[in-house]
Formats: C-alpha cells, sequence, structure tokens
C-alpha cells in the first residue's frame, strides 16, 4: 500500500517536472529590454539602469546585463511574468546572477518576486512583495536573504548566507518546494536542499513545549563534580608554616636598639609551604541537567499555506551607495531544466573569469614591485643630491687653495656607491614584495578554508 503511494507520487513529481513553465527568462541579449521593464515613477531621481557586459568577461554576449550606473541612488524597475505562476503545487525556481565589479560598501542586489496585480508604475521599498531574494551587504554585515511575506508581515530565514565578496559573477537559486521545504544554491552549490521551512522561519511556534507539570525528582542528581573521598588531607600536613623567618637577614650594624626598638627577623614565605587543595573527580552519581519532558504545543498552529503565492512579476527595488551590480539571466519557472542550463553556462564563464582576476591580480603586484623599486631609487638619488649640494656648499665656504684632484676623487667614489645602493634597493625591496605576497596569499587561503567550513556546516 506504503509503496505504491510512494510510486504514485514520484509519478507525479515526474509529470509535474516535464511539465515545467518557464515565466521569465531575461537574459539582456537585446536593447528591447527597456519595453520589458518599467521604471517606477513612486520616486524621483532614480538610479539609471544600463545594458553592460563589464570591464571583464569571459563571453561577451553572455556577460551581458542590467547594470546600476549612478552611485548613491535608489533603483525602481520591474517586469511581468508571462503568466500568474501558482507555486503551491509545483517547485517554483528563482535564478539569477549579480556581478559586483566594484566592492559594494553598502547596497542590495536582491530580487523582489511581486505579487499578481502588483501596480509596476508604484513600485517602491515599501510595496508588498511575495519573496525577496538575494545578496545585501553593509559594511560587515552580509547576508543572502530569503524573506517571505505572509499575511502582510515579512519573515526572514534565521539561517545566515553569507555573500561571495569579490567581482565575479555569481549565481543565486532560490527553488521554494510546494511541501514548506526550500533549496538554496549558490555558485551551482547547495547551500541547503530541502530543508523545511519551520525550521528556518519564525512564522511557527515550536511544535513542542516542556510540560510545565513535569517536575525534577527530589533524588535528581545534577552536581557534576564532587571532591575525592579518597583523597585525604594527612594529619601534618600543616605542620610546616606558611612565613619563616628570614634565614638571611641580618640586624644591621648601626641598630640603636634605643633608638629604634627591638631589632625583629623579618619573615619571607616558607619555600617548603603547601597549600591542601582537594581533588575533584566526576560525580558517579550524576544524571545529566535535568529537563521537563516535552509535551504538545497548544499554541502550535501548521501554515500550509505559508510560501504560497501567486506571482506576477520581478523587480528590482534597490539602494546602492557604489554602483556597477550586473544582474543578468534572471530566470522564474517551474522546469529546472532551463534554470540549469544558466547554471552551465555560468561554470564554463566562470573558470575563464577566475582566471582572468588571476591574471589582473598578477600584473598589478608586478606594477607595484616596479613602483616601490622605482620610488627607493628616486629617495637615494634625492638623498645623494642633498649630500652632493651640501658638499659643495662647505667647500665653497673653504679656501680657494682647495686641490682638484681631491673633487676628482670623490666623484668616483660617489659614482661606486650609486651602483652599489641601487643593486642593494633592488633587493631589499625584491625581499619585501615576496614575504609581503606570501602573507597575503596566506590570509586569502585562511579565509577561503574558513568559507569553506562554514558553507559545510551549512
Ligand atoms: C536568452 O533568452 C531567450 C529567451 O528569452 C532564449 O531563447 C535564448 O536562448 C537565451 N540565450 C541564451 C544565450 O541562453
Amino acid at each position: 500500500m506504503k509503496a505504491t503511494l510512494l510510486l504514485a507520487t514520484l509519478a507525479i513529481a515526474a509529470v509535474a517536472s516535464a511539465a515545467g513553465q518557464t515565466f521569465l527568462e531575461e537574459n539582456f541579449t537585446d536593447d528591447a529590454w527597456e519595453d520589458r521593464w518599467t521604471t517606477s515613477s513612486a520616486r524621483e531621481n532614480l538610479g539609471k539602469f544600463e545594458l553592460s557586459s563589464g570591464t571583464f568577461h569571459a563571453n561577451k554576449d553572455h556577460a551581458q546585463g542590467l547594470q546600476t550606473t549612478e552611485n548613491h541612488r535608489f533603483y525602481s524597475i520591474s517586469t511581468p511574468l508571462s503568466a500568474v505562476v501558482d507555486n503551491s503545487k509545483e517547485d517554483l525556481i528563482v535564478q539569477y546572477t549579480v556581478k559586483q565589479e566594484v566592492s559594494q560598501e553598502c547596497g542590495g542586489s536582491y530580487l523582489k518576486l511581486l505579487p499578481e496585480g502588483y501596480d509596476a508604475k508604484a513600485f517602491n521599498g515599501d510595496s508588498e512583495y511575495a519573496i525577496m531574494f538575494g545578496p545585501d551587504v553593509c559594511g560587515n554585515d552580509n547576508r543572502i536573504h530569503v524573506i517571505f511575506n505572509y499575511k502582510g508581515k515579512n519573515y526572514l530565514t534565521k539561517r545566515e548566507f553569507p555573500v561571495p565578496r569579490d567581482t565575479t559573477t555569481h549565481l543565486y537559486r532560490l527553488t521554494v518546494h510546494p511541501d514548506q521545504k526550500y533549496s538554496l544554491m549558490v555558485d551551482g552549490e547547495a547551500m541547503v536542499d530541502h530543508v523545511s521551512l519551520e525550521a528556518d522561519w519564525d512564522v511557527y511556534e515550536p511544535r513542542t513545549m516542556p510540560d510545565p507539570d513535569d517536575a525534577k525528582p527530589e533524588d535528581w542528581v545534577d552536581v557534576i563534580q564532587i571532591e575525592d573521598p579518597d583523597h585525604i588531607k594527612p594529619e601534618n600536613f600543616d605542620d610546616v608554616t606558611r612565613y619563616i623567618p628570614d634565614p638571611e637577614a641580618k640586624k644591621p650594624e648601626d641598630w640603636d636598639e634605643e633608638a629604634d626598638g627591638e631589632w625583629e627577623t623579618p619573615e619571607i614565605m616558607n619555600p617548603e609551604f603547601e597549600e591542601w587543595t582537594p581533588k575533584y573527580i566526576s560525580n558517579p552519581a550524576y544524571k545529566g541537567e535535568w529537563k521537563a519532558k516535552e509535551i504538545p504545543n497548544p499554541d502550535f498552529v501548521d501554515h500550509p499555506d505559508f510560501s504560497h503565492y501567486k506571482i506576477g512579476g520581478v523587480g528590482l527595488d534597490l539602494w546602492q551607495v557604489k554602483s556597477g551590480s550586473i544582474f543578468d539571466d534572471i530566470i522564474v519557472t517551474t522546469d529546472a531544466e532551463v534554470a540549469d542550463k544558466y547554471v552551465g553556462q555560468w561554470k564554463e564563464n566562470f573558470a575563464k573569469e577566475k582566471e582572468l582576476v588571476a591574471a589582473s591580480e598578477a600584473a598589478k603586484e608586478e606594477e607595484v614591485r616596479k613602483e616601490k623599486i622605482a620610488a627607493a631609487v628616486a629617495a637615494r638619488q634625492k638623498k645623494e643630491e642633498e649630500e652632493k649640494k651640501k658638499k659643495e656648499e662647505e667647500r665653497d665656504e673653504l679656501d680657494d687653495d682647495e686641490e682638484p684632484e681631491k673633487v676628482t676623487e670623490s666623484k668616483e667614489t660617489k659614482e661606486e656607491t650609486k651602483e652599489e645602493t641601487k643593486e642593494e634597493t633592488k633587493e631589499e625591496t625584491k625581499e619585501e614584495t615576496k614575504e609581503e605576497t606570501k602573507e597575503e596569499v596566506k590570509k586569502e587561503t585562511k579565509e577561503e578554508v574558513k568559507e569553506e567550513t562554514k558553507r559545510d556546516e551549512l
């Protein structure tokens, strides 16, 4: 019976995924995007979006996306889906990429899924949305938001998803499963996979609670450690006193008993003295921390329609201190294959982007190294010139019968010194840059390992 049911469920799932539908596939390949997207008129002076492939890319056409172009601006723009999505029976996939070429100090790059019947002209930060999803960065505070609106209130996830912080393109996918579960993917890797919404959103009260009528039994032992009963203080333990007269102290020869009083030997800490310390052992009777037994929570209410929506559009409603975010390949679909196609494309391009970044970083390092050498050489030259000038001034002050031979000699010496110092400076700078680079690489790898461990933990 159970097996048949399971098979039937699987069959339905298979049919559902095969019959998936794509409601938005926006890859910004043409100028007609302006006809598809509506800029809000709810606010003046909104930041401008423009098509851009960025300053570096693996594939210019693939890389072209919608870029924010003005600093310190609000951005508000939206596009309708081809049909209203009802995600109560199917997986809903929202996926897109963001490239942050200029390091973002404070700004969002998230999407808002807008409810059926939303008003594109009136769209603004206060407009009700169904789901908000994507990176948000401000100072050290950075997270990938997953916010669900439920009965007019916005619920943030309790789980922390850090935002990858570099200049390459990153891919974000949220899948909302109809059975109150969700999956989140960053750069093709699962951060969570079919995790229950109940675990990560506070919209639910806990299912159980500690029984208020349950009491700790009187014989419950929760003392973890006790004094070792076999460790007994020897009777003569305190016989050695704590202070003794200093054996090296001597009465000063000029001590005057009449004026100074009777001389007393000063005391010192007895090196043989030992404080008695009892030994502790684990309590064999320890039962653990007492906890009341759990009973069903009468306040628990199921929310089977939490995360179920009728979605009509996608909006970008942002505030950015630094512009330059490039949004691309925005997909809203119930067909995983369509979203997967873009993951494959992203993977190929990402590998190339990383190579480009590495090459440009190496070139920058080389540039810095050269600048350092040039600066060091210039500093030496300046110093030498100053010394020369000083010497000339000193010479002018001397009598005119100075021997001309001497001058030539010192010139030669100077030439030699110059050569030597140049060589030294080069060597030094080389060593320094090597050391620095090593340090940086070490730091970076540490950071990466931390990041990876975090992700693994998730
Ligand atoms: C861009 O999107 C259109 C659908 O809007 C699709 O037909 C086309 O294949 C996409 N291009 C790429 C490079 O994926």
